[in-house]
């Protein structure tokens, strides 16, 4: 799946692992965010969170698939006691959002009355998180707030209150830590963007 960089020797490689270009199905990607710089930022994040929710148990919903490694480590940067559970929704395939949102595993935890922490990877159009959160006041949390380490502005058509973000991003497509590009690219411990 990688694509070593070729102007690169051997040993520049291992000692430069982050300069690498990636490569996924047909598609090269450069370094885009460090490890170093989203892990910093997440602590930040939950820091913030463990302040905000003092002495609360929050629920933490994690949007799958591509959330699972934010919320792992934002989780374990929040010093406070909490339940996680994670749904699968789907607008996605390939590049491009297919605009239908699908439930495809649903909620095991009762919320009502409970202060809820949505954890999404990245929100483009919002068009996935704009329906969610629609569906889950329906559920009766007493609290809901969005979590997303990254931003598109140049690509939201709806209006979606990210109260912690990690990074506001330029509208280009981008994988690791998480985000794929069918499939591939999810363990990838920094964000590579697209290359041109
Ligand atoms: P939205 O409904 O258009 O906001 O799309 C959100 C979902 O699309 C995210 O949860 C990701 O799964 C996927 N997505 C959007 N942009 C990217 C990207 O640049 N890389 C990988 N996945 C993306």
């Amino acid at each position: 799946m990688y694509l070593y960089n070729s102007n690169l020797k051997s040993m520049e490689l291992l000692s430069q692992q982050d300069k690498k270009l990636v490569r996924a199905h047909d598609l090269t990607f450069k370094p885009f965010l460090s490890e170093e710089k989203i892990l910093k930022r997440v602590a930040e994040l939950g820091h913030q969170i463990t302040n905000d929710f003092k002495g609360k148990k929050l629920v933490f919903i994690g949007i799958l698939n591509g959330a699972f490694v934010f919320l792992a480590d934002l989780v374990r940067a929040c010093d406070l006691s909490c339940e996680i559970t994670f749904i699968k929704l789907s607008s996605y395939k390939g590049l491009k959002s297919k605009g239908k949102v699908t439930t495809l595993i649903g909620m095991d935890i009762d919320l009502k009355g409970r202060d809820v922490i949505v954890v999404e990877d990245i929100v483009d159009t919002g068009k996935t998180l704009y329906q969610f959160l629609k569906e889950l006041k329906t559920l009766e949390p007493t609290s809901v707030k969005l979590a997303s380490l990254l931003v598109k502005p140049e690509a939201l058509q709806y209006e979606i209150p990210v109260d912690y973000k990690g990074f506001d991003i330029p509208n280009k497509f981008v994988i690791g830590y998480g985000l794929d590009y069918n499939g591939e690219g999810r363990n990838l411990k920094s964000i590579y963007q697209l290359a041109e």
